[in-house]
Formats: structure tokens, C-alpha cells, sequence
């Protein structure tokens, strides 16, 4: 019955480490997903996820029960905290609900059922480009996707008069999907003055926010300041949704675990959109994993874990953008022609190269450097020992 069924193609992201495994070669490098390793080229689990791993194996009175529908109360009280603010308000008037989910991945699919049940306009705004999975995600929910200019191939920055016309001209209500920080797969963020023109104008037209936060911490090695667009918004009183991973910043990858934050305009109506999260996680997983959350919530309840963390995410954070100086100088180093300065002024996980299809496939077949088709490359995936590597596959690319 299932002969029919055609063979579908890999994901483009995801599909990059399946070639990758199967390459014997000894000097590919995976430079496709946005996974953090070390200097090494190996996968990193932080010293502070040990030790909470360890504190709740030693504590004999943890058991293996059912989450409720939401998840863990304190991991959902304490991401709203992370990402919203110790003080915000919205928290306070308990005008915010928050559900734990399957990462960023399952947040924004909770969200965007949500809004195709609940909210009067379905259409979505996605930024051009955007991460692979945000149209599938939202599409399969029923909502309707249509994109924002974003990025500006010729500057290799942010097209800000083009995202302004596009959502100047985006329907009374449309959803907005913006990046918090460190857009993927870009690595250009607007400016704090840009984010408040881009919230008046949607305010204005009561475009409604949808915040996918995947590095916070990640950006500037600083929890605080990779919140602020979204604190922003929650300040003046509207409402909005925020999807949070903590994939990358606790390096949870295989854990999935994550939250969905509603800010609603009161508490009542914080309650009901509660109930209705309910029904519709319910029949889609029942309730959420309890380990990874058990992780987080035990490290951003006590104060000296938490401190523990925000210095190995600062790590983190920097050991990125040293890589990027590093290529940047190899690059000049090598007189390899273009203009490379978008390599340290993006920031997050990526570099948008500005490569194309032929030269990443070039790069691939002949030096064995695994990227998506995209020329987006993660700056997390290199180390000082392969950017000579990478330096000499991009020059060639450029100049064969
Ligand atoms: C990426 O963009 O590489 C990451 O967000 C991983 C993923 O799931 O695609």
C-alpha cells in the first residue's frame, strides 16, 4: 500500500551531518548545523549541566511521574523570568502564561496551533531568509505564510527600508515573525533603535509579535542585553508570544526542551489562553520530557549555578566570535577578494558567507567543508585548527 510513496529529499540543515557521516575523508568539517563544539571539534556538555545532572541522579526523591499537560511549574516560571526579566511587570500582573515545549521547534508549533484556533488573522510574516523550518512549521499549523525583506545581499546587512514597506503594507493583525537575536541564518540583527521603529510600526498597526528565541546569551554572551528586543515589546503593555530554546545557550540540544510565553492583556485572559494550550498540546505529545527541564530549572534557581552558567555561556560566546576574527584574518591574510568585514560584524552562531551554490558544492566536493547550500556556515563547527582549511576552500571558490 505504501508503494507509491516517493523518496523525499533530506532536510537542508539537518541532511548536511547525514552526508557529512558519510564522508571517510579525514579533514571534513561540519560547518552545516548550529551546534556548538570545542576547540576540539567536539560536542560540548557545560560543566554546570554536570553537575545538575548529578544533583538530581543523588536525589533519591525525584521520580518518574507524568508532567502535568504545561510541564514543570518552576522551569516555566523561571524561563518567563529569563527571558521577560526578573522585574518585568507583565509577569507580576500574571498576565503572562508559559508552557514548557519540544524546544524552539515544538514552542513555535504549540504557538502557531494556538493562534490558527484562536487568533481572527492567520496570516504570518517571516523574514527573508529565515531558518528552513519556520514555513513548514507555521504552514502545517494552517496558517498562511508570506515573507519581509530583510536581508540586503549587496550591504550584507539589514534591508531596513524594505522591512518597514513590507510591514507597513502587511495586513491590520498580521503575526510577525521576528528573531530575538542573532538571526539565523543571516547573523544580522537590527539595532535597538531599529527595533523600537520596527515595534512602533507594528503597534501602530497591531501587527502581533511572534519572538523566536534561540540564543539568548548567545549574540553578546550577555542574558540581558539578548532579551531586549522582546523586553521592548512586553514594556509597552501589548501582547505577544515568545518561543525559548535552550539548545544552544545550556547546550541542550537532545533534550529538547524549551517554553512558549504568552503575554496576554490580563490576567483572566492569561488563564483561558492557558486552558486552550492544554488542548492543544495534549493530543499532540500529552505532556513534555522531564529531565532537560529538571536540568534548567535547577540551574536557574540557584544563584551560583546560574552565575556558573552565564560564565560558560560567556565562553561560548566568545570562543564564536574570536573564530570569526581568525577567518576574517586568514581571509585578508590570504588576499582572498571581496570585502569580508560581514564576517565579524554578523553575530550569533552564523555567518552568512555571500557564497553561492556552486562555490558551497565546490567547497564540499573539494575540500570536504560541509555547509548549507545557503553559504550560511556556523562559526560554532570551527576551531584555529580548521580555518586555514576553510580560508583556502573559501579563496579558491572564489578565484577558481
Ligand atoms: C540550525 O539552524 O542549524 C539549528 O537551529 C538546528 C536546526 O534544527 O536546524
Amino acid at each position: 500500500v505504501f508503494a507509491d510513496v516517493v523518496q523525499a529529499p533530506e532536510d537542508p540543515i539537518l541532511g548536511v551531518t547525514v552526508a557529512y557521516n558519510k564522508d571517510p575523508s579525514p579533514v571534513k568539517v561540519n560547518l552545516g548545523v548550529g551546534a556548538y563544539r570545542t576547540e576540539e571539534g567536539k560536542p560540548l556538555v557545560l560543566n554546570v549541566v554536570r553537575r545538575a545532572e548529578q544533583m538530581l541522579v543523588n536525589d533519591g526523591s525525584r521520580v518518574k511521574e507524568y508532567l502535568p499537560i504545561t510541564g514543570l511549574a518552576d522551569f516555566n516560571k523561571l524561563s518567563a523570568k529569563l527571558i521577560f526579566g526578573v522585574d518585568s511587570p507583565a509577569i507580576q500582573e500574571k498576565r503572562v502564561t508559559t508552557v514548557q515545549c519540544l524546544s524552539g521547534t515544538g514552542s513555535l508549533r504549540v504557538g502557531a496551533e494556538f493562534l490558527a484556533r484562536h487568533y481572527h488573522q492567520r496570516t504570518i510574516y517571516i523574514p527573508l531568509p529565515t531558518w528552513g523550518n519556520h514555513p513548514k512549521v507555521f504552514a502545517l499549523a494552517g496558517l498562511f505564510v508570506k515573507t519581509y525583506r530583510y536581508y540586503d545581499p549587496a550591504t550584507r546587512g539589514l534591508n531596513f527600508q524594505g522591512l518597514l514597506e513590507d510591514l507597513s503594507a502587511a495586513p491590520s493583525g498580521a503575526i510577525v515573525l521576528l528573531h530575538a537575536c542573532a538571526h539565523n541564518p543571516t547573523g544580522v540583527d537590527p539595532t535597538f533603535e531599529q527595533w523600537e521603529q520596527i515595534r512602533q510600526l507594528m503597534r501602530s498597526k497591531t501587527l502581533l509579535p511572534f519572538f523566536d528565541s534561540a540564543y539568548q546569551g548567545f549574540a553578546s554572551g550577555n542574558l540581558d542585553a539578548d532579551a531586549q528586543s522582546v523586553r521592548l515589546f512586553v514594556e509597552d503593555g501589548g501582547e505577544l508570544l515568545a518561543a525559548q530554546s535552550y539548545a544552544k545557550n545550556m547546550g541542550l540540544y537532545g533534550e529538547r526542551v524549551g517554553a512558549l510565553s504568552i503575554v496576554c492583556k490580563t490576567a483572566d485572559v492569561a488563564t483561558k489562553v492557558e486552558s486552550q494550550l492544554k488542548l492543544v498540546i495534549r493530543p499532540m505529545y500529552s505532556s513534555p520530557p522531564i529531565h532537560g527541564a529538571s536540568i534548567v530549572a535547577t540551574i536557574l534557581k540557584d544563584r551560583e549555578m546560574y552565575h556558573e552558567w552565564t560564565i560558560e555561556l560567556k565562553a561560548m560566546a566568545d570562543r564564536i566570535i574570536s573564530m570569526r576574527h581568525q577567518l576574517f584574518e586568514a581571509l585578508r591574510a590570504k588576499g582572498t577578494p571581496g570585502d569580508w568585514t560581514h564576517i565579524i560584524k554578523q553575530i550569533g552562531m552564523f555567518t552568512f558567507t555571500g557564497l553561492n551554490t556552486e562555490q558551497v558544492a565546490f567547497m564540499t566536493k573539494e575540500y570536504h567543508i560541509y555547509m548549507t547550500s545557503d553559504g550560511r556556515i556556523s562559526m560554532a563547527g570551527l576551531s584555529s585548527k580548521t580555518i586555514p582549511h576553510l580560508a583556502d576552500a573559501i579563496h579558491e571558490a572564489i578565484t577558481c
